[in-house]
């Protein structure tokens, strides 16, 4: 690793710290939802067709706000609202995986998400307002699957590589990704394109292993992946298993008691 890199990452775990302590608060917002699953399903997270089949289609577009640049796309959030009359108490878990405009509407859910968020028999009342008074709050993604990568379509064997993170756990941000041949001690750094979307254009030759740092709790970590991840031939659209699962939650009791942060219950 260069100088360069490794003051970088310094700073990272410097500044990395404090972005997740408090996921665990309760915040206020509103939610609504989209009527098609249309614009979910292409999304700003570039997660495409696969969207739809994160969390049985409970998926949601953040506001600006939420969708931190990118950073939330595969988070988690627990999301329920306020009307008891007409919403379980339980509410619903999403996954965030594209961004909204609408400034003062914390999450577009999909309507299946939107449709749980009430109790049984309810759906039709719910389904009449436009917006509902939501409490949200950042939650473990559980996937039962490993960390895995896919091979965008904008990469170009051999040198310019450019994967995209699917089924990331925890309540962690992926902050640096590292690409090397198995084998070697060169790594090559990553940049982030857009939330879980990262290419180089000067990828080593395969078969290649990855190395990523990922906030959890309080600290930064590196989480580094089985020996070949992508082999030497690997494939534009082809899906690979990671072989590792990142599981990685804040500490909690770190809720300022301020009017815009509850406890949750
Ligand atoms: C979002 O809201 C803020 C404050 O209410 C406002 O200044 C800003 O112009 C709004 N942005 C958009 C895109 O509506
Ligand atoms: C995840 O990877 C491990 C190897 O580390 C493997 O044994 C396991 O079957 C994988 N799990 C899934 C759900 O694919």
């Amino acid at each position: 690793m260069s100088t360069i890199n490794v003051v970088s990452m310094l700073f990272l775990f410097l500044s990395i710290t404090s972005a997740s302590a408090c996921d665990w608060c309760a915040q206020q917002t509103k939610a609504s939802f989209f009527s098609s699953p249309g614009p979910l399903n292409v999304g700003a997270c570039g997660y495409g067709a696969v969207a739809t089949q994160l969390y049985n289609g409970y998926i949601a577009a953040a506001n600006p706000a939420l969708f931190r640049e990118g950073d939330s796309c595969g988070s988690c959030f627990e999301v329920r609202c306020k009307d008891e009359r007409l919403c379980k108490k339980e509410g619903v878990k999403v996954i965030v995986t594209d961004m909204s405009r609408h400034n003062q509407t914390g999450f577009v859910l999909s309507k299946e998400a939107f449709m749980a968020l009430g109790h049984d028999g309810m759906t039709h009342d719910l389904m009449q307002h436009e917006t509902l008074d939501v409490q949200f709050r950042r939650t473990p993604c559980e996937h039962n699957k490993n960390l895995s990568i896919r091979v965008e379509e904008r990469s170009r064997s051999p040198n310019h590589l450019t994967i995209k993170f699917l089924y990331q756990g925890g309540q962690t941000d992926i902050m640096a990704v590292e690409v090397a041949q198995v084998g070697s001690l060169v790594w090559q750094y990553m940049s982030q394109r857009i939330g879980p979307i990262w290419s180089t254009p000067r990828a080593p030759l395969g078969p290649l292993r990855f190395r990523l740092v990922v906030t959890g709790g309080y600290d930064g970590k590196w989480v580094w992946t089985e020996e070949e991840v992508l082999p030497a031939d690997w494939k534009i659209g082809e899906l690979y298993d990671a072989k590792v699962q990142i599981k990685d939650i804040a500490q909690e009791s770190c809720c300022p008691d301020n009017s815009y942060r509850q406890k949750w219950r």
